[in-house]
Formats: structure tokens, C-alpha cells, sequence
């Protein structure tokens, strides 16, 4: 079904997160930002992961400067040292290059990801920048790029038990900016009893209206 379809219903809000459980889960999020400044783009991704997860449930670590500090800390902790710097128990790095899937089965107390924006073709950063430098367990959520909140919510989403072949996607966005364009955002998105998940703003932000 074409994704211009969608537009109109789209967003889910808070109290749908709410309802759907999907913060509810005892595993929290660590997000190590890697970008070289926190972009608006990366910003509104954040907010998307604490909106759902829950701000309790958020870790962001190699965060530097005190705007970024004080903004980020609206959204979850922060921490200034990376995470290679930080000990959490029982973490594991989800990273597109790892040889294992994450399963409802696996029982992690953190899980790690990369606060970096997309890139086509995917460069394997995850696995040069995090999985390289920490002595941790890895786990794919299949072969697909997402983005770094889908990546989250899909995460969290197999940890409260939907195996990923289970779990419902759009493969890329359509958004109609004017009568002769398009913008294709080519990365899944997850779909929720027929609405798609993406973060508030976020048309605004692609269509610059
Ligand atoms: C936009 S992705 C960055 C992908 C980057 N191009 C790479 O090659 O690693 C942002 C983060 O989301 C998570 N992620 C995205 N897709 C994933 C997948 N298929 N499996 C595991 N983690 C994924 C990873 O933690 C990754 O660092």
C-alpha cells in the first residue's frame, strides 16, 4: 500500500505509547552519541525514544558541551564520558553487522545504540565505532537500516516478546512536498494497527513546513 496513504493519521502520541506498553520493559536504552553535533534531526529522534520508553528508561552518553547537556537531560541521563568509559552490567551493542538476532529470549539489562544519522550504503559504523572498542555481545534486529529511534522501539518491541518476523513495517516513506515533488525517506518504519511510528515533528522537519 503506498505510504502517502498514512500521512493523515500517521503519528501515534503519547498515550498510545502509553497504552501499547512499549516502555514497560525492565531493559533501558543507552544511546552513545556519535555525530559530531546533535543535529535537529538527531534531536527529534531522541525525544521519539524517551517519549516511548519512557525518560527513566533513556541513558545518553558522550555528550559533550552544556546546551546539548541540558537539552538531553530533558529527555533522559546524561553522561558526558563514553560509554567505553562507563561500566553497565549485563549490555549488549545492537549493531546491523552482528552475526545474532535479537530474541524475546535474551535477557539484556541495557542495550547500546548508535546515535548516528543513516547512511547509504550503510558503512558499518556501528561496528567500527562501538561493537570494535567494547568487549560486549552483539545482536542484529535483521538486515534492514533503521533509524536510531525505529532501532529502539523495535528493540523494545522483541524484549516485551513480538519476535522482529512479527513486527509489522512500511519499507520506506513517501512524503508529497509539492505538486511535482517527492521525498523519499528510504528506511522501514513500523506500523502500528495501521499507523505508522515516526516522531512528532517529523513531516515538519523532512517538508520544511
Ligand atoms: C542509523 S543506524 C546507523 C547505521 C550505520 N549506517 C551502520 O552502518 O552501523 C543507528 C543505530 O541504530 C541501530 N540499528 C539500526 N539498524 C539496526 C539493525 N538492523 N540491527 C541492529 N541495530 C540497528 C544501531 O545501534 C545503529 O548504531
Amino acid at each position: 500500500m503506498n505510504s502517502l496513504i498514512y500521512l493523515l493519521s500517521i503519528n501515534l502520541n503519547f498515550s498510545d505509547y502509553k497504552n501499547l506498553g512499549i516502555g514497560s520493559t525492565m531493559v533501558k536504552l543507552i544511546i552513545e552519541h556519535l555525530d559530531t553535533r546533535l543535529w535537529k534531526w538527531s534531536y527529534i529522534e531522541y525525544k521519539h525514544i524517551s517519549d516511548f520508553a519512557g525518560k527513566e528508561n533513556v541513558i545518553f552518553t558522550n555528550i559533550k558541551g552544556p546546551k546539548t547537556t541540558e537539552k538531553l537531560s530533558r529527555l533522559g541521563e546524561v553522561h558526558q564520558e563514553s560509554i567505553k568509559n562507563l561500566k553497565f552490567n549485563n549490555a549488549c551493542v545492537l549493531d546491523p553487522s552482528a552475526e545474532k538476532t535479537l530474541s524475546p529470549k535474551d535477557n539484556y539489562d541495557y542495550l547500546i545504540l548508535g546515535g548516528i544519522l543513516g547512511d547509504h550504503p550503510p558503512q558499518e559504523r556501528t561496528k567500527e565505532m562501538l561493537t570494535k572498542r567494547l568487549e560486549l555481545p552483539s545482536r542484529n534486529l535483521g538486515t534492514r537500516q533503521f533509524s536510531t529511534n525505529t532501532a529502539a522501539y523495535v528493540a523494545l518491541k522483541i524484549c516485551r516478546g513480538t519476535p522482529i518476523e512479527k513486527i509489522e513495517f512500511e519499507d520506506e516513506l513517501v512524503v508529497k512536498v509539492s505538486d511535482s515533488e517527492e521525498i523519499i525517506l528510504p528506511f522501514p518504519y513500523v506500523k502500528e494497527k495501521g499507523k505508522l511510528v515516526i516522531p512528532e515533528g517529523y513531516l515538519a522537519l523532512v517538508t520544511g513546513h
